[in-house]
């Protein structure tokens, strides 16, 4: 199109203009054809623009008649648009609002399920007369070895695959992620006097691969209890009365010899399989729970070693202690019937919404 503008390009701009303009119903469209003609880069706009152009003597006719143009187009536009307002206010659904339709459901949030269990492990524990606590993830080595009777160049510290922490600093030896939660045996055996009865649940760290039945961070709940006179049956009392409180009033435990450094005699304590000794449909051959044996491994104890008592400052001929670790994941696996640590920590909301 010759942009500059003329009396008979202007008039022809005019008139096709009108002709579009009675084409247009909708809003949109007519929006449309404002932008076409009357917009910042718009076909009037433009010729406006190119007033400079023509030549001196006709710049003031033409300039005129732009202006009238553009006038009578937006004038026509105006009155367009609110006819098409009107009819589409009567038509669409649009600014329609239908008050009697129900809202949209609120999602409620929940906790995780470990956040369950470790909160179901301590209510159990604290009905038993223990209190909870807490320590760093970030350790000394000091409190997660050696004070555990775990010295440098053990054999046992291989027993944990430890994630070091560089540090120039070194007070109680280097810095590392705990490899388990036992190292607040000592710490709280530093700041308290017996008797001591306390769970701590918290993070741990490991260097290791994840496959189905590990995580390279996961949760623990470590038990301690130091008083005069507790022997092995206070052990098996207070675990058997958590098994069952946890697993259901029928659960026979077991308990098997293990070696843990800071535990002396050290055990395993196993639980007997709800899966295949409950139900009646399950035989024990085919179970994969328990993978046949009848029994499950729920964790970790032992009496309390005399070298962590004395090395904490307890006297051993006077005190004795019992202590215990477990896995709250390993217990929600068992207890839910899932296959895979992993679901726990890759935030899949299809398995988060199942707790
Ligand atoms: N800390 C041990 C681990 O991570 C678990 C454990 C075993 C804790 C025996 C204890 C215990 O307190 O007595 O493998």
């Amino acid at each position: 199109m010759d942009n500059i503008p003329d009396i008979n390009n202007i008039n022809e701009t005019y008139e096709k203009a009108l002709g579009e303009l009675k084409d247009n119903k909708t809003e949109q469209d007519l929006s449309t054809w404002r932008t076409k003609y009357l917009g910042r880069k718009g076909i009037l706009t433009g010729l406006l623009r190119n007033l400079k152009s023509t030549p001196i003597d006709s710049r003031r006719e033409i300039g005129q008649q732009l202006n009238n143009i553009k006038n009578l187009l937006e004038n026509n536009y105006e009155e367009a648009i609110n006819a098409a307002g009107k009819s589409d206010n009567k038509n669409s659904s649009v600014n329609h609002v239908d008050i009697t339709m129900p809202g949209r459901p609120i999602q409620n949030g929940r906790l995780h399920p470990t956040t369950q269990i470790i909160r179901e492990v301590c209510e159990a524990f604290l009905s038993m007369g223990f209190d909870v606590a807490e320590g760093p993830e970030v350790e000394w080595e000091y409190y997660n070895f050696d004070a555990l009777n775990i010295p440098a160049d053990h054999p046992a510290r291989d027993m944990w695959d430890t994630l070091w922490v560089e540090s120039d600093k070194q007070e109680k030896g280097n810095i590392l992620l705990r490899t388990h939660t036992s190292p607040m045996q000592a710490r709280i055996m530093e700041n308290r006097e017996p008797p001591v009865r306390v769970v701590v649940p918290g993070k741990v760290f490991r260097y290791e691969a994840s496959d189905a039945t590990h995580e390279w961070h996961f949760y623990q709940v470590e038990g301690l209890a130091v008083d005069q006179g507790l022997t092995f049956a206070d052990l098996k009392g207070t675990l058997f009365e958590f098994a069952k409180r946890i697993f259901g009033e029928n659960r026979k435990i077991r308990f098997r010899c293990d070696y843990f450094p800071f535990v002396e005699p050290g055990v395993d304590m196993s639980i007997d399989c709800f899966a295949c000794s409950d139900s009646g449909s399950i035989e024990p051959e085919n179970c994969s729970i328990c993978k046949r044996t009848g029994w499950i491994e729920i964790m970790g104890a032992g009496m309390v070693h005399p070298r962590v008592l004395e090395q904490a400052g307890y006297d051993p001929n006077k005190y004795t202690g019992f202590a215990f670790g477990l896995g709250p994941e390993r217990i929600a696996m068992l207890k839910y019937g899932i296959d895979d640590i992993r679901h726990f920590y890759s935030n899949d909301i299809r398995f988060l919404n199942q707790f």
